[in-house]
C-alpha cells in the first residue's frame, strides 16, 4: 500500500518525512509525557478482548502499543514513516506491519476484534476523519472495540513549523463534532473523556474515546471482501 499524497506541500508529505527524519527521538520524547491514558486505553483493549485476538494499531510508531498488545493478541501495526515501521519491527518481530497511509489501507470487513488509534488520527486532515471511522466501523467485527485519541478543539489543518525540531501537520475537530462523527459512523460511544495535558510547556488537549461496533449489526462483505 502506497501513502498518498507524498508532495513536500501536502499534510501526508509532512508527516511522513517529519516521522521519517525523527526516527526513535519520537520515542524519547513520548516517554517524557505524563498523561497515563494510552496505557489506560490499551487496558481496556487487553480486558475487553479474548486472547488471540486481532488487533489493529493505526499509527503504531515505534510499537510500545503493539508490543503490550502483542502479549495476548495477534498484532499489525500500520504507520505512514517507513523508518517508524523499521523501529516496530525491532520492537515487536511477530506484529505484521504494514507502510501506509491509513485511510487509504485496505483489510477485509468484520476482519479485527479491537482497533486503537493514539496521537495518530490527529495528523490526517479532518476532512477525512469522518470516512475513517466509518472504515475502521467495517474493518470490526461486530461487538468490536475502537479505542482512540482526536482532538478536543476545532483545528482546520496547520503546519507547525517546529514540532520536536521538524514541521509537522495537525488537524482535528472539536470534542462535540468527533463525538458525532463517531455515532454517525454506526459506533457505540462507550466512554469519551478530554484531557488537557502539557507538551513542552504547550496545552495540548485530546478527546479518548472508546466504542464499539455493536454486537447486533450486520456484517456486509463487498464482492472482494475488502471494504475501502
Ligand atoms: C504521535 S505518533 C504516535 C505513535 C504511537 N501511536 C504512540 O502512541 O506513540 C503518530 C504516528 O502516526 C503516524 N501517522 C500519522 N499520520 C498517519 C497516516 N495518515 N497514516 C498512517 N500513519 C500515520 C506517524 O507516522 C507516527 O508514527
Amino acid at each position: 500500500m502506497v501513502p498518498r499524497q507524498q508532495g513536500p506541500g501536502s499534510g501526508f508529505g509532512i508527516v511522513t518525512q517529519g516521522y521519517d527524519r525523527l526516527g526513535s527521538a519520537y520515542e524519547e520524547w513520548s516517554n517524557t509525557l505524563t498523561s497515563s491514558k494510552r496505557e489506560m486505553h490499551t487496558e481496556i483493549l487487553l480486558r475487553g478482548l479474548s486472547p488471540g485476538s486481532q488487533v489493529l494499531d493505526l499509527g503504531c510508531g515505534p510499537g510500545q502499543t503493539l508490543q503490550k498488545l502483542a502479549e495476548k493478541f495477534t498484532v499489525t501495526g500500520v504507520d505512514i514513516s517507513e523508518t517508524q515501521i523499521t523501529l516496530a519491527r525491532d520492537r515487536v518481530p511477530s506484529a505484521t506491519l504494514i507502510v501506509a497511509e491509513m485511510t487509504s489501507a485496505s483489510f477485509p470487513a468484520g476482519c479485527f476484534d479491537g482497533v486503537a488509534a493514539f496521537y495518530s488520527i490527529t495528523h490526517v486532515p479532518r476532512s477525512e476523519h469522518a470516512r475513517l471511522f466509518r472504515r475502521i466501523y467495517r474493518w470490526l467485527r461486530p461487538g468490536g472495540l475502537f479505542v482512540a485519541s482526536l482532538g478536543s478543539r476545532d483545528e482546520p489543518g496547520s503546519i507547525e513549523q517546529d514540532w520536536l525540531g521538524v514541521p509537522m501537520y495537525f488537524s482535528h475537530w472539536d470534542a462535540q463534532t468527533n463525538r458525532r462523527l463517531i455515532s454517525g459512523a454506526g459506533f457505540e460511544l462507550l466512554r469519551d473523556v478530554e484531557e488537557a495535558t502539557e507538551e513542552d510547556g504547550q496545552p495540548v488537549s485530546f478527546l479518548w474515546v472508546v466504542a464499539r461496533r455493536p454486537a447486533g449489526s450486520t456484517l456486509l462483505r463487498s464482492s472482494g471482501g475488502r471494504m475501502r
